[in-house]
């Protein structure tokens, strides 16, 4: 049965009208629903009392579930139905987390082959000096290496992680200085095997340590990570393998082996079973089909769709109060814009609804000292969504930093909220009015558990959301085209094209 755009369910005009009423709640009713508006679960609770989402909109949004058959369409991609129809392709990332699937065993496999690594490093006394350069791009980079600053505080023997993504000769050089060739591991990793910057990366990298490695050697202490049959598979044979299917897309693939080989050989094999302990608790919640008012993914997803699609909001903040998840900001930034970003139905029809907003990140406070003024006081509104960590893991904090940093953010939620009224002594001259939504993720500590349980979340809130929106967040096909653009103009120049005009303005600005 082919799903009805959301302009076509009978709700849509219901939710429009709602649209334009004002969900503003004085202090008194913020006071009263704080402790209802909140969703608890062992690694993850939401709170949206800052959200302006009020009991009528949350039974629109019921109803919204039902007529765009919501729990069916999730359900069928867990049973691995195609769903991902431009690609005629099953969506595969959840059978990482589940039990006895054959995912799971390529885990085991994997697991075993890092630990095994992991110990001969330490038989020989040479893990202290290991390093690990990551070579990938898009989701094949930026999901590890949000994992990797966010957790690498909490291990012990951790062998450095080195991200080389950008096709930028300061990047390269900047990690050749601080590896020892002999000592290190090449991880190269692309589900398509034919990204331009990664095989760049790679060539480039094996060349610029030729003097120490030779072509052979690079090649034996190099671990390729990519989909059966890939155009990279064919080459590199003295490389180690490890699989994915083309069924995980690749902005979702952090929890499968793009993200698990480099993090095990830098950790330990723990951190990946604690990723997925984390990841399945929050899948639970939407496999098991929770209502809305038990379900965090989906409460959120229905918050930020309307947000965008109805409200008309369309950037949001992605504030993570953590120094340690600033990369993470800019992993979900791919997450929801690459996913959702989108402007035809799931079937490639046209739609004229907005699907995507621009996903802005950063931390805070930083961030507060950087945007929150166009937030607070800007013309035109972008809900954030705060992530808060209840207690910090460093034993720096006698006294009380991470308090301070989240009365920090809850006191920039009330202030969106409220505005001028927040302040009990308001000697501020300008006014303003409040009324901007936010909404809260917190943490009980910042562990690969309640990361993984953060993964996982956002990952359902964007299949969550192309499920209401009727579109399909698997695909990227207007990034394909410059992708192909730019292959073209490398590989056939023409001194005639507009890229290469342009480009020559971009040359002639060279130092002589
Ligand atoms: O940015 C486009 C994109 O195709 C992303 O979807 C993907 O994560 C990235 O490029 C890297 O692709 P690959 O893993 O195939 O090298």
């Amino acid at each position: 049965m082919p799903y009805k755009n959301l302009d076509q369910l009978n709700c849509f005009s219901k939710l429009k009208e709602a649209a334009s009423l004002n969900y503003t709640e004085p202090e008194e009713a913020l006071f009263k629903n704080i402790e209802k508006k909140h969703i608890t679960s062992p690694y993850l609770s939401f709170n949206y009392s800052y959200s302006q989402c009020n009991e009528t909109l949350l039974t629109q949004f019921e109803t919204w579930l039902e007529e765009s058959h919501l729990y069916e369409q999730f359900q069928n991609m867990i049973d691995q139905k195609i769903i991902n129809y431009s690609e005629n392709r099953a969506v595969s990332h959840h059978q990482y987390r589940i039990q006895q699937s054959n995912e799971s065993r390529d885990i085991d496999t994997l697991k075993k082959y890092c630990k095994t690594l992991r110990d001969t490093w330490k038989t020989e006394n040479t893990l202290h000096k290991k390093a690990i350069v990551h070579i990938g791009i898009g989701g094949s980079e930026s999901g590890p290496k949000a994992c990797y600053h966010a957790l690498k505080h909490l291990y012990s023997d951790v062998v450095p992680i080195y991200f080389l993504s950008n096709l930028d000769a300061i990047a390269l050089e900047g990690i050749i200085k601080q590896i020892d060739p002999k000592k290190s591991l090449f991880i190269l990793v692309s589900k398509s095997g034919s990204t331009l910057e990664t095989k760049e990366n790679y060539q480039r990298l094996a060349k610029a340590l030729s003097s120490t490695l030779s072509p052979e050697a690079f090649e034996k202490q190099s671990i390729l990570i990519t989909t059966p049959n890939s155009p990279l598979d064919q080459h590199y044979k003295k490389a180690k393998r490890f699989y994915f299917q083309k069924e995980v897309g690749g902005r979702f693939s952090l929890l499968s082996p793009v993200g698990f080989v480099s993090l095990a050989l830098s950790f330990g094999e723990t951190v990946v079973d604690d990723l997925i302990t984390g990841a399945r608790s929050i899948d639970q919640m939407c496999i098991q089909k929770q209502p809305l008012s038990k379900n965090i993914p989906l409460l959120a997803a229905c918050i930020s769709t309307w947000q965008t699609s109805f409200l008309g909001y369309n950037s949001h903040v992605v504030a993570p109060y953590s120094t340690l998840l600033f990369d993470f900001s800019l992993y979900i930034q791919q997450l929801i814009c690459e996913s959702l970003g989108k402007s035809s139905n799931q079937y490639e029809e046209p739609i004229s609804y907005p699907t995507s907003e621009l996903i802005i990140g950063s931390c805070g406070t930083n961030a507060q000292h950087a945007f929150f003024q166009l937030l607070h006081q800007g013309h035109f509104i972008a809900p954030t969504q705060f992530i808060c960590i209840a207690k910090t893991q460093s034993s720096y904090d006698n006294d009380d930093l991470q308090s301070l940093l989240n009365t920090n953010a809850v006191a920039q939620m009330i202030a969106l909220s409220l505005g001028n009224e927040s302040a009990s002594n308001n000697k501020l001259k300008s006014s303003f009015s409040g009324a901007r939504a936010s909404s809260l993720f917190i943490l009980p500590s910042l562990n690969p558990q309640s990361l993984g349980a953060l993964i996982s979340c956002y990952e359902n809130i964007v299949s969550y959301r192309a499920i209401l929106l009727n579109i399909n967040a698997y695909d990227q096909p207007g990034v394909e085209l410059g992708k192909l653009l730019a292959n073209e103009t490398l590989q056939k120049p023409n001194k005639d094209s507009l890229i290469q005009h342009t480009l020559n303005q971009i040359n002639i600005a060279s130092p002589k």
